[in-house]
């Protein structure tokens, strides 16, 4: 099962080999009676169940990507969210209660209204019309408080359980985020975060009204007549095996729903992303095809739901209609024995009538929760990856970064760098070259503190680099790759968000050392002006400058640089490599060079090969040793 926790490689994989995905059990008879028919419907219901309890314990512990957290776990969020607002919970309950109890007092004085007219027995009439307009404002002012109350609920509750999130994902491990696919986080972060947020901010509340009002009709209906309460009640009752058995089936149902639309999108983000090589390689057909394989699955998990649903309401919707003509029989009957007085007859029936109302909302409103509760699981199961650092409490003592005995897998028993060691000194520059996959890139991730080790240390002034809270870490060293970002925001928040509490002019200084502070105060709000995906957009080098002028806020004493300029266009390279000399300025540089004048120009050269450092010193000692490096030079000279 684990194709439905798929990752990159598995998307590319030649699905024509497989089986069908779709087996053709699933498909539905075409020419059959109806006896059969149904047969095939029970098997392939069968077959759906079993294939969702597969993914489901499949992705309680998946090999790889993210896991779907338990019903203990969901539990114990709501009722967090619930313990801090204890009140506000109250409220809403006491509220609710009393907006249902004023709506149940209207059909007993209905009733009171057809004894007084028909028998004579009630109360005057005008004393009773004036009874009946009081309680209904009573209840529409109820009402009004209790929605205001609901909704605010509601609303709280979403932005803490949201705040949760963001904040999840915000300490992910990068390498777990790495290796797991996107299209699974991206379909958590956004469709199941949807369906959370409406079950928490409308289902929750709509929930508990609908139980109160069910709850309050049914002792309402008891107090006017107990024995006209029976058939109704009887009826509910003969309902809760469905219930039952859908609650049982719904949450493994939905769960397993929710990984096939991460199973679309990560198909659809790797075709989206390698649309080139799609193109180039006439992949165009297979990658349509793997989509509609995916959209298949998706169907059938569709379709069990689907099923879930379809079974609970014929249930439900007969248990809720039959009371209405039952209760008119069984009134009639103790009508004629004198048990029951054309009023209570009124009333009883008035109640059914309004009970389904409720009644049929709840088992919405429970189907939503479910839902809701369904993503909730994919969400907490990022929230059970554990954080691959926790920070102590040790600053660094001086600026000296030591590597010792590196060694780094990206899967367990891959080692890709085989001990490497490395002191750099203060202020040098250090290039690193070496051929494709040799594990440069892995290195500068270990010496910036972006992954932890498997083995050795990777430290600064004798602190282990992923030890250091992630602001701490910041001022000593930084990654510097091809992919910057412009964050929506204005140019300065842009800046100061690598360090909180820097002034406009520490930020006009940072913008000059970049040479972007003349076109930022061009700009139509200079600072202020908003930029980011659908603002303001920038070129290309002055999104660079920007990152880079966020570098010099931050200001660590060492850069990592990887690839920072070969993949720019020449001019904008040009336009950059001012501003890239004043961020480099007075600064320890490591710099991963593809081209090797940024080697000569170094102070000192690594030679990175299958993951160990084969050669180290300066392009005229190297050049001496006669070895990879000499090499290398001389292909490129000549
Ligand atoms: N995220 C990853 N998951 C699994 N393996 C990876 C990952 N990133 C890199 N590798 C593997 O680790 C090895 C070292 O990769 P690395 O990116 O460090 O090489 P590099 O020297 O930077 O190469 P290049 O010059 O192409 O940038 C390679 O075999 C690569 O396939
Ligand atoms: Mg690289």
């Amino acid at each position: 099962m684990t194709d439905l926790l798929a990752t990159s490689p598995d998307t590319w994989r030649d699905r024509t080999l497989d089986p069908p995905v779709v087996p053709p059990e699933l498909a539905p008879p075409t020419d059959a009676s109806w006896g059969e028919r149904w047969h095939a419907f029970r098997q392939r219901h069968d077959l759906r169940r079993q294939r969702a309890e597969d993914v489901y314990s499949a992705s309680r512990n998946p090999d790889r990507g993210w896991p779907v957290a338990g019903n203990k776990e969901v539990l114990a969020f709501f009722k967090d969210l619930f313990r801090t607002r204890r009140r506000a919970f109250a409220a809403l309950v006491v509220l609710n209660a009393l907006a249902a109890g004023a709506g149940l007092v209207v059909p007993r004085l209905l009733g009171e209204l057809v004894n007084t007219t028909v028998e004579g027995t009630g109360r005057p009439l005008g004393q009773l019309a004036l009874v009946i307009v009081g309680v209904v404002l009573a209840q529409a002012g109820f009402t009004f408080v209790a929605q205001r109350t609901s909704t605010l609920f509601g609303q709280d509750l979403l932005s803490t359980a949201r705040e949760f999130i963001v904040r999840t994902i915000l300490r992910l491990p990068l390498g777990a985020v790495e290796s797991a696919s996107t299209g699974d986080l991206v379909t958590r972060v956004t469709r199941d975060v949807g369906t959370m947020s409406r079950s928490v901010q409308y289902g929750v509340p709509m929930a508990i009204i609908s139980l109160l009002t069910v709850v309050m009709s049914i002792g309402a209906m008891l107090l006017n007549s107990v024995v006209l309460a029976v058939p109704a009640l009887l009826t509910f009752a003969t309902s809760t095996w469905a219930v039952r058995t859908y609650l049982r089936r719904a949450p493994k149902a939905y769960i397993t729903e929710g990984s096939t639309y991460s199973r679309i999108n990560t198909t659809l983000t790797e075709t989206v992303e390698g649309a080139r090589t799609v193109e180039s390689l006439g992949l165009s057909g297979k990658r349509v095809r793997a989509g509609d394989d995916d959209i298949d699955v998706s169907a059938q998990a569709e379709r069990y739901t689907m099923s879930l649903r379809n079974i609970l309401f014929a249930a439900l919707n007969f248990a809720f209609q039959t009371p209405r003509v039952i209760t008119l029989l069984v009134g009639a009957y103790a009508y004629s024995r004198g048990w029951a007085d054309l009023g209570q007859i009124t009333a009883a029936v008035l109640y059914v009538e309004a009970l389904a109302d409720p009644l049929d909302r709840l088992i919405s409103e429970i189907d939503r929760l479910q839902v809701g509760a369904a993503s909730t699981s994919r969400l907490l199961g990022i929230a059970e990856v554990r954080p691959d650092r926790t920070a102590g409490d040790r600053l660094p003592d001086g600026i000296d970064l030591v590597g010792e005995d590196l060694r780094f897998a990206y899967r367990e028993g891959h080692d890709v760098l085989h001990g490497v060691d490395l002191r750099l000194a203060p202020g040098e520059r250090l290039a690193i070259v070496g051929p494709s996959g040799s594990g440069k890139s892995t290195l500068g991730r270990l010496l910036s503190g972006i992954n932890r080790p498997r083995t050795g240390s990777a430290s600064v002034g004798g602190v282990e680099l992923v030890d250091l809270p992630l602001e701490v870490l910041r001022t000593e060293v930084a990654l510097v790759t091809q992919e910057h970002h412009v964050f929506i925001g204005s140019v300065r928040d842009n800046i100061v968000l690598a360090r909180e509490g820097s002034t406009d002019d520490d930020v006009r200084a940072a913008l000059s050392a970049v040479g972007s502070l003349l076109w930022v105060e061009r700009l139509p709000q200079g600072l202020d002006t908003m930029i980011g995906s659908g603002r303001f957009a920038l070129t290309p080098a002055q999104a660079q400058q920007v990152a880079l002028a966020r570098l010099i806020i931050a200001d660590p004493h060492t850069l990592v640089l990887d690839e920072a300029t070969s993949l720019i266009d020449p001019r904008t390279a040009r336009t950059l490599e001012g501003s890239m000399n004043n961020l480099l300025e007075g600064r320890t540089v490591v710099a991963i060079a593809h081209r090797l004048h940024t080697a000569h120009d170094a102070d000192r050269i690594a030679v990175v090969i299958d993951g160990r450092i084969v050669e180290l010193g300066s392009h005229d000692e190297l050049i001496r040793l006669d070895g990879q490096y000499a090499a290398l030079w001389r292909a490129w000279t000549s």
